[in-house]
Parts: C-alpha cells; sequence; structure tokens
C-alpha cells in the first residue's frame, strides 16, 4: 500500500473489512427500530441508521457479499469504484461511482436490498474513497459474505466476475 493510502487510512482511523477494504463508521443513531416493526428477516432491533467511510485500494477487492437493507454509496475522492451487482432477476451490471460525468460515473448509488455486489477499483496504484449508508443500520447479523462455488452454481452466466470477486 503506498505512502499516501497508508496515511489516510491512519488518519481517519480506518479498519480492515471482511469484505476487502478499510472502514469507519461514522454514524449510527441513537435511536432504534424495534424488531417486531422490522420485516420478519431481522432478527433483532436495529439503529434507525447507520454511514461508514470505506477505502478501497486497487491491489484489493471487495468480495460478493449482500445485505438486508438497500446500500446509499456516496463518492468522496480517489480514482472512481465499480460495483458489481447482481440483481435479484439475476442481471449483472457494473456501476461506476465517481465524478466524471462524462464517462458514465455517478456521485451517488443505491444497491438495493438483498442483491449479491462486490467493487474494486480499475486505476492501478490508486484507491477510491467513499460512503456508504444503511436504514435500518448495519448488523453483521444481516451481512452475508458469498460462497464462491454456490454462487456460480447459482449465476453461472456470471462465473467470471463471480471468480474473480470472492475469495476461497
Ligand atoms: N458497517 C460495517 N460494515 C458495513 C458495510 O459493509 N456497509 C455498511 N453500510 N455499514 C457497515
Amino acid at each position: 500500500m503506498s505512502q499516501e493510502i497508508q496515511k489516510l487510512v491512519d488518519s481517519l482511523q480506518l479498519l480492515p473489512h471482511p469484505e476487502g477494504g478499510f472502514y469507519k463508521e461514522v454514524y449510527r443513531s441513537e435511536k432504534m427500530i424495534a424488531k417486531n416493526a422490522l420485516p420478519d428477516d431481522f432478527s433483532g432491533d436495529r439503529s434507525y441508521c447507520t454511514s461508514i467511510y470505506f477505502l478501497l485500494t486497487s491491489e484489493n477487492f471487495s468480495a460478493f457479499h449482500r445485505i438486508k437493507q438497500d446500500e446509499i454509496w456516496h463518492f468522496y475522492g480517489g480514482s472512481s469504484l465499480s460495483v458489481h451487482v447482481i440483481d435479484a432477476a439475476g442481471n449483472y451490471t457494473e456501476h461506476k461511482v465517481g465524478m466524471n460525468f462524462n464517462n458514465g460515473e455517478q456521485p451517488q448509488l443505491v444497491v438495493p436490498a438483498g442483491c449479491w455486489f462486490a467493487s474494486s477499483v480499475s486505476e492501478e496504484n490508486s484507491y477510491a474513497f467513499v460512503g456508504c449508508t444503511v436504514a435500518p443500520g448495519f448488523d453483521f447479523e444481516d451481512f452475508e459474505l458469498a460462497n464462491r462455488s454456490e454462487l456460480t452454481s447459482e449465476y453461472p452466466l456470471h462465473s467470471s466476475i463471480i471468480h474473480r470477486l470472492t475469495r476461497e
């Protein structure tokens, strides 16, 4: 990792994320939504909303995973980030989060609840610095990292991107 990126990780006190990359939770609402007011697949009470910083380097990737709520991505700096989404109908789309609007990039992206998604940075020796906001608030109970062979059997058409963006 370059000195510039290490400095960012240190000064923002980012920690390694299990999906790849570095993160820090910057907001967690104090108020809670009771389990009985949430859809049945939530296992307990959840914060109204949470938000994180997320930094991904081009040497690494964020592996395919899914969560139970929509996730809003916000671009802050560095180079653009690709968010790879397999939706409920099994369609794969690569979305670019960044500021180069003429090149199909967007500063904000919503990944719908339940979709499998991964992210990567295509420019070499660089990083993307973004934010991710979810409501109800994030809980690792609602987070599922994909199993490479199971996801490939479910979506054989997308086997190459799944292979690239999952770990053994
Ligand atoms: N908090 C810890 N991990 C995550 C994540 O992957 N997404 C969001 N939105 N919040 C988190």
